[in-house]
């Protein structure tokens, strides 16, 4: 059983990872038509991982016996000024979701709900890594700077972070299935 209160925070954590999967598929799309396919491809897989995160928030109120509401989205910013600031943006809201994830856990000791306390862990670890991605994306953009060809590198350097995201997800399935 869940509180009502405690039920309606993780409701709108629904919303905002919702609405991060769609803001990052609205990138994910910026990104093609600029020719910028690995960092397309980077914002794609970030739109997936959202999702999973808003679904898991599902099932864990079905789960305890609450109700999960199917949140309404407000449509995401459809241009983007460049690749750096496209970053920067992913970057402000991953710490938005910081900060919601850290209330979620504050309402958890308030409400003496140790179960959503222990189900938020993964949220936190999650948090941590993905505003590190971040920084690391736009620490390499800085790096690189705002040259005529600094796109096509910038755009190489994240299809780098890809093929070590991808390597790292194969490395998992074969330990998982060993
Ligand atoms: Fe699920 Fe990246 O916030």
């Amino acid at each position: 059983m869940i509180s009502k209160k405690m039920e309606a925070a993780l409701n709108q954590q629904i919303e905002l990872e919702c609405y991060a999967s769609f803001l990052y598929l609205s990138m994910a799309s910026w990104c093609d038509k600029e020719g910028l396919e690995g960092s397309a491809k980077f914002m794609h897989r970030q739109s997936e991982e959202e999702r999973e995160h808003m679904l898991r928030i599902f099932h864990y109120i079905s789960e305890v016996d609450g109700h999960a509401l199917v949140p309404s989205i407000k449509q995401p910013p459809l241009e983007f000024d460049s690749a750096k600031s496209l970053f920067e943006q992913v970057y402000e809201h991953e710490q938005k979701v910081t900060s919601s994830i850290n209330k979620l856990v504050a309402l958890s000791y308030e409400e003496n709900d140790y179960s959503t306390l222990n189900f938020l862990q993964w949220y936190i670890e999650e948090q941590r890594e993905e505003e590190a991605l971040m920084r690391t994306v736009i620490d390499r953009i800085k790096l690189i700077g705002g040259g005529p060809q600094s796109l096509y590198y910038i755009d190489k350097e994240i299809d780098q972070i890809n093929k070590a995201a991808a390597a790292a997800a194969a490395a998992e399935d074969e330990n998982a299935n060993a």
